[in-house]
């Protein structure tokens, strides 16, 4: 790796580092009564009391710090007055910048008991992004990471959602290329050292079509059945990858003990 890719790693780890914390952070408060909104407001005032600023807020007009979709809610849920409830499942979307750097991170969360089709919805969609990045090293090609992840959800009896994907991240929030979560074995772009990205499946427990709503941002299942997401970003080495947007306090999946 150049001079420069080890620079850019320093400062994604800095900035990656903060968006996982904010997820430890907002963790605590995630039980029935919050409202979506609340869970905003934490993240907002968490990144900026610690050097960085949300990546979300005024992109392309979305209004809020982070993204929190619930449910049936694939991605880009907007905060807003919606009480969690017992049984919920939601996933938080946080994007930190520091030092004009990205760190873009998401996990799962539930909200007191749930059932078990949740669960396990759940626990495929974390084991499909950690089985993705477990391969990564030069010379893996960009559709052997769709084809881990895909092969290994329909197994499960899952869907992986096709209608948004992974991305490029630097300096910038998304650039090239994009990182299906679906495709063939030796496909696509080989990865070299130095590059940079995330990997950010949206598995669906029916059918993977979606649908954007009305607001033009949230987006659904379109047979309202229920999605799971979890994102991290992570940078290609001489030998393996990085993974920039781990949790200090092992908060991987849930239950987050
Ligand atoms: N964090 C999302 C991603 O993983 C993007 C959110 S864009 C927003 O790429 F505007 F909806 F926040
Ligand atoms: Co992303
Ligand atoms: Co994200």
């Amino acid at each position: 790796m150049t001079s420069n890719d080890l620079e850019k790693f320093d400062k994604m780890k800095t900035a990656g580092n903060l968006a996982a914390r904010t997820l430890d952070l907002i963790t605590q408060y995630i039980k029935p009564g919050i409202t979506t909104s609340d869970i905003d407001k934490l993240g907002y005032e968490f990144i900026k009391d610690h050097g960085g600023h949300s990546a979300p807020l005024f992109y392309r007009g979305f209004n809020k710090s982070l993204c929190t979709s619930l449910n049936n809610v694939v991605c880009h849920g907007i905060p807003g007055n919606k009480i969690l409830n017992e049984g919920d499942i939601l996933n938080v979307d946080v994007t930190a910048i520091v030092d004009n750097h990205y760190g873009d991170t998401s996990r799962m969360f539930v909200l007191g008991k749930t059932s078990v089709k949740a669960k396990n919805l759940i626990e495929t969609t974390y084991d499909a992004m950690m089985r993705a990045i477990k391969i990564l090293k030069p010379g893996v090609k960009l559709g052997d990471i769709g084809y881990e992840i895909q092969s290994f959800v329909e197994e499960n009896g899952f869907s992986v959602v096709k209608d948004f994907c992974g991305h490029g991240i630097s300096t910038t929030f998304h650039e090239q290329p994009n990182i299906l979560h679906y495709g063939k074995k030796n496909t696509g772009m080989e990865l070299i050292p130095g590059m940079t990205f995330t990997i950010e499946p949206m598995i669906n427990s029916g059918k993977y079509e979606v649908k954007v709503l009305e607001d033009g941002w949230t987006a659904v299942t379109k047979d309202k059945s229920l999605s799971a997401q979890f994102e991290h970003t992570v940078g290609i080495t001489e030998n393996g990858y990085e993974i920039f947007t781990e949790s200090a306090k092992g908060y991987n999946k849930p239950p987050y003990l």
